[in-house]
């Protein structure tokens, strides 16, 4: 029965409990191991990671990244991807962000300047940014099944063994490829652009090729100024991705090393993208239109140049979830934009599919991704929707358009969120991971909460986002978030329509007023972000901020009764398509796994034998992940495994 695709219909394991240590805790039954920590060397004459953090910034171009996120196996077979090979595999993986205080020698350490303007005030050392630009992007390791048979271990000084970081060349593909939107002084034809950054949640493609989303990127760039040159449609698209002027970066502060070497000090400059020359390509105003992307990655050609698939759009990316691909028919992915009140998008090929393209690598991405329709989702109150083109010369998409003029596809896939507000889109509570049923063919997706529903005029609640309210009394919006679905019409994944319902409301189930989803004691959660439909049709449920509430008060919610560190929930309840608003019965939804405190559990992959389960954690706090005897808490990868080295969940499968 190994590698069986039955689903188990009922969960027999026992559910976690409520667990706020500072230790992770997994189903009995189970294993969890860390492994692959932050600062590990993936290739031999790298030191090993020490507690004093003072490894060279260099040095992390072969080490793993912080903060590890989404992630895939890539059974290897042959020296190729072979989707049914467990023995050998690439795990590929993302390193979000960075937690600046606790990866320098001097944790987080700014010189102050005297220069004027507040966005110049701190300067940060030039061997921190170095450092931090090479903690985030992606990892590819080889991993081979360890001798006993159970779990895995990483193959040092592997061929494939590669880091992908924020300096990485990499190539714009797609319609904005040659923009005038991305000509840089890096890059003055606007083909290529230095690294990938602020990787989030993880996609594979059809063909096997690893897809990893950019979300964040705002946080690490910085505007100033401008001088008057830019144009006002510009300006707005700028603004509308969050970069105001005199944005000065979130801390990264990445643009402020100085140099008197004019090659090292453009190392930094780059991200600052204050329009200061009278062309583009005289500074970096458009190094930002160069982020925000799908970007795709062959783990198995360890020379190949990321490709940054420009026709699926440019906004917050959180992942990118394929549809059944079917021969003759497009391929269709789907994706969310991580932000406040923004929108849930497809993207339809051009090309049809053809089985014989599996294992084409970039080439096939070249076919698949480059050409297509991008869509954006509208959730009508009485539980339809509709797809709108984000086309240009459709729907209002054009140059007569008053708050962005579009002047050609570029513009529009460049500033997607000012496209999608013209055609209008539905304003969702923060669109997280989506992933599809195999069962059903429907799509589920994790709006994993949005304090601003109900409280700002323009995300109102809606029949799509409808709670705006916390029980405890604080009026701040959708607390803990919720998950939404929907069929799209004759179960053909291009249509312009679809009928939709909430799949589940999270909340605290002490909290009757807005559990309703009547979720108890081992099921109850916060604000779901990683969402994992496995082969067999079970679904992973992964929570991000968990202690019931939003970052900003998580520490004084830490102490409320009922708390949970964030963790992992399974259900085989998912793909029944109950489709009444609610599930029909929530015990066979359980509490899997519980992560240390002050984690967060997101990125989730199965081997395909379905004996092993990857999950990330990132920033955990106390010491979790420390080497022994060391204070310095590490992003890891935690390996899950059973202990008698059955398939995950074979207690389901073979109760008799
Ligand atoms: Fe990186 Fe929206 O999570
Ligand atoms: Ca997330
Ligand atoms: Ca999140
Ligand atoms: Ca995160």
């Amino acid at each position: 029965a190994q590698g069986d695709l039955t689903r188990p219909e009922t969960l027999e394991f026992t559910a976690v409990a409520h667990s706020t240590a500072a230790t992770m805790s997994v189903a009995a039954g189970y294993k969890a191991e860390i492994v692959l920590p932050l600062g590990t060397p993936l290739i031999s004459g790298v030191e090993e990671w020490k507690d004093n953090r003072e490894q060279s910034a260099e040095s992390f171009e072969w080490r793993m990244g912080d903060n590890h996120d989404g992630m895939w196996f890539f059974g290897k077979k042959k020296n190729a991807y072979d989707a049914k090979t467990s023995e050998s595999g690439l795990l590929v993986m993302n390193h979000e962000y960075v937690n600046s205080s606790e990866l320098s020698p001097f944790g987080y350490h700014v010189i102050e300047d005297d220069k004027a303007a507040p966005i110049f005030q701190n300067r940060r050392l030039a061997s921190d940014v170095r450092r931090e630009v090479n903690c985030h992007g992606v990892a590819v390791v080889e991993m081979t099944r360890r001798d006993d048979g159970t779990g895995y271990e990483m193959v040092k000084d592997s061929k494939y063994n590669r880091r992908i970081t924020s300096s990485t060349v990499a190539q714009l593909a797609g319609p904005v490829a040659g923009s005038e939107l991305v000509k840089t002084k890096f890059d003055p034809t606007g083909f290529q652009t230095r690294g990938i950054n602020n990787n989030c949640g993880a996609g594979l493609s059809p063909w096997g090729t690893y897809l990893t989303t950019e979300e964040n990127f705002l946080g690490v760039f910085a505007r100033g100024e401008d001088a008057s040159q830019l144009s006002a449609g510009h300006n707005y698209g700028r603004t509308r991705y969050g970069a105001t002027e005199n944005f000065p970066s979130w801390d990264y502060l990445w643009h402020t090393p100085d140099d008197k070497d004019a090659k090292i000090a453009d190392e930094f400059s780059r991200w600052d993208m204050t329009a200061t020359g009278i062309n583009a390509t005289e500074d970096y105003r458009n190094a930002f239109n160069t982020f925000g992307y799908i970007t795709e990655i062959d783990p198995f050609n360890q020379n190949s140049v990321p490709q940054k698939r420009t026709a699926l759009g440019r906004f917050a990316h959180e992942n990118c979830a394929y549809a059944p691909v079917e021969q003759g028919k497009p391929v269709v992915f789907y994706m969310g934009d991580d932000a406040r009140g923004e929108y849930i998008y497809k993207f339809v090929s051009k090309a049809m599919w053809s089985n014989k393209d599996i294992g084409g690598g970039l080439k096939a991405g070249d076919k698949y991704l480059n050409e297509g329709t991008l869509y954006v989702a509208i959730f009508h109150e009485d539980g339809s929707g509709q797809w709108q083109a984000l086309t240009h010369g459709e729907n209002g998409l054009d140059a007569t358009n008053s708050a962005l003029p579009f002047n050609g596809q570029d513009e529009v896939l460049v500033f997607a969120r000012a496209a999608a507000d013209t055609v209008g889109a539905t304003k969702m509570d923060r669109p997280e991971w989506v992933s599809v049923s195999p069962i059903t063919g429907e799509v589920y997706v994790t709006l994993t909460n949005n304090k601003y529903r109900g409280e700002r005029e323009d995300q109102p609640v809606s029949a799509s986002n409808p709670r705006s309210y916390d029980a405890r009394g604080k009026a701040r919006g959708n607390d803990n978030g919720h998950i939404i679905r929907w069929a799209e019409t004759g179960g053909d994944h291009t249509a312009l329509s679809f009928e939709w319902d909430i799949y589940l409301f999270a909340a605290p189930s002490d909290l009757s007023a807005e559990n309703l989803s009547e979720l108890n004691e081992n099921n109850d959660f916060s604000s779901p972000d990683g969402l994992y439909f496995d082969p067999r049709g079970v679904l992973w449920i992964q929570t991000d901020d968990g202690a019931y509430t939003d970052t900003s008060s998580c520490m004084l919610l830490a102490a409320l009764p009922g708390s949970v560190n964030d963790g992992v929930l399974t259900t085989t309840s998912a793909g029944q398509s109950t489709r009444v608003g609610r599930v029909a019965s929530n015990e066979n939804i359980k509490r899997f796994f519980v992560g240390p405190e002050g984690c967060e559990v997101t990125g989730i992959t199965m081997t395909p034998d379905f004996k092993t389960l990857f999950i990330n954690i990132q920033h955990p706090g106390n010491t979790w992940g420390a080497v022994p005897g060391g204070s310095t808490p590490r992003s890891a990868t935690v390996m899950i495994t059973k202990e008698d080295g059955d398939v995950i969940l074979a207690e389901s499968l073979y109760q008799t």
